[in-house]
């Protein structure tokens, strides 16, 4: 179905045919029978495959990556469409526009994306007012950035009061460190501010939970342009924080085999099936270190359950995508959870976790 209605929306700018596919989603989902018939065709197609991780459980490993719903909007179709999560955002704490427009272009060729959209958010305020005017449906991560105007010295601030604010809404929590659309974030993922930064968060996290009753665990998102000194440095402060996931990773400002594609000239994070092996040798990299005591979320160009365990038997743990859903539509979920389960039945396993043991041990 995906496939007759995409031309429409690509012959469209691609920032309003965004904005027009969710408003439209919500628009029929007010149609009486319109949910039981996108879970008919998605959710229910999609097998279970439980994972725990951060110590929640996930009905299936593959989950929403930031950025496609960042006003919190669209929660119920979104996981009717079979993602074992979401993760909403990025917020800022006040509401900011992002950068001009036009910031989101689709590189067709490549089934690829560059988006500088600079954190266009409407503030924690209105995004926690959506929330709590939908019902909870499944997992949902809240991913944090600071405001363009917070002063670099100020960064953490802006982080703290974010995790202040979605603690008892979150089932866990990301700062994104990593966007590369605003000037000096990624400066966060350096030793001596990346330090300042997880001990704050976690002390405030340890306030949070004593408070509140519960553990809600911290993920930091890193970038896919980092070298291996960088990687090893941030698991290095990731172990000694006992910080609780990593995703990795976000956009790249790298250009890969996009040499003769004009569009790539274009300022911005890259996204999809180029991005791909970058982000797995960024997973390789940190699970190296890591071996486990913190999990990763894998995310860059996954557009197949091929892709997906590439990153899976990488190191990661869960994995999320974004720019497939755009090019392959809903049913790109199904197709993944089922090809990971035949992965998980072909290493003779019933559950993911022991067939990423024995994969990984090759
Ligand atoms: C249009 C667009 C907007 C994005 N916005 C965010 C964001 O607000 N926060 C974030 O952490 N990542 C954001 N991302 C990055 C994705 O979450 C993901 O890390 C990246 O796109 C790689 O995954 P993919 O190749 O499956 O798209 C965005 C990506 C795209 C394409």
């Amino acid at each position: 179905m995906y496939s007759l209605i995409r031309p429409l929306f690509f012959a469209l700018d691609a920032e309003r045919s965004h904005d027009l596919t969710l408003g439209l989603l919500r628009a029929a989902y007010r149609a009486p029978g319109a949910r039981s018939l996108v879970r008919r065709c998605y959710a229910d197609c999609t097998p279970p495959l439980p994972v725990e991780v951060m110590g929640l459980r996930f009905p299936n490993p593959v989950g929403l990556a930031a950025g496609l719903d960042k006003e919190a909007r669209c929660l119920t179709p979104l996981h009717d469409f079979g993602f074992g999560f979401l993760e909403l955002g990025t917020v800022t704490p006040q509401p900011q526009p992002g950068n001009p427009k036009p910031r989101l272009f689709r590189l067709t060729h490549h089934a690829a994306i560059i988006n500088r959209m600079g954190f266009n958010s409407s503030g924690l305020d209105a995004f926690l007012a959506n929330l709590a005017a939908q019902p909870r449906r499944g997992l949902i991560g809240i991913n944090l950035g600071k405001n363009k105007l917070t002063p670099d010295a100020q960064a953490i601030d802006d982080y703290l009061t974010g995790l202040r604010a979605v603690y008892t809404h979150a089932d866990y929590v990301t700062l994104n460190i990593s966007s590369p659309n605003t000037p000096g974030l990624r400066a966060l993922q350096d030793e001596a501010p990346l330090a300042a930064l997880l001990s704050a968060l976690k002390h405030e996290q340890g306030l949070l939970a004593r408070t509140h009753g519960h553990h809600v665990p911290i993920a930091i998102k890193v970038a896919p342009d980092l070298d291996d000194s960088g990687i090893d440095t941030i698991a290095r402060l990731l172990v000694a924080h006992n910080i609780d996931g990593v995703i990795a990773t976000n956009t790249t400002i790298m250009r890969p085999g996009l040499e003769q594609e004009p569009q790539a000239r274009e300022a911005g994070g890259l996204s999809g099936p180029p991005l791909r092996t970058l982000s797995t040798q960024v997973i390789r990299r940190l699970y190296a270190t890591l071996q486990g005591r913190i999990p990763i979320i894998g995310v860059g160009g996954i557009g197949s359950s091929d892709d997906a365990w590439e990153k899976l038997v990488a190191g990661a743990d869960l994995i999320q995508l974004y720019t497939a859903f755009i090019y392959q539509g809903p049913g790109v979920l199904a197709e993944i959870v089922r090809g990971l389960a035949e992965k998980v039945h072909a290493h003779g396993c019933t559950c993911l976790a022991d067939a990423l043991r024995h994969a990984r041990a090759v």
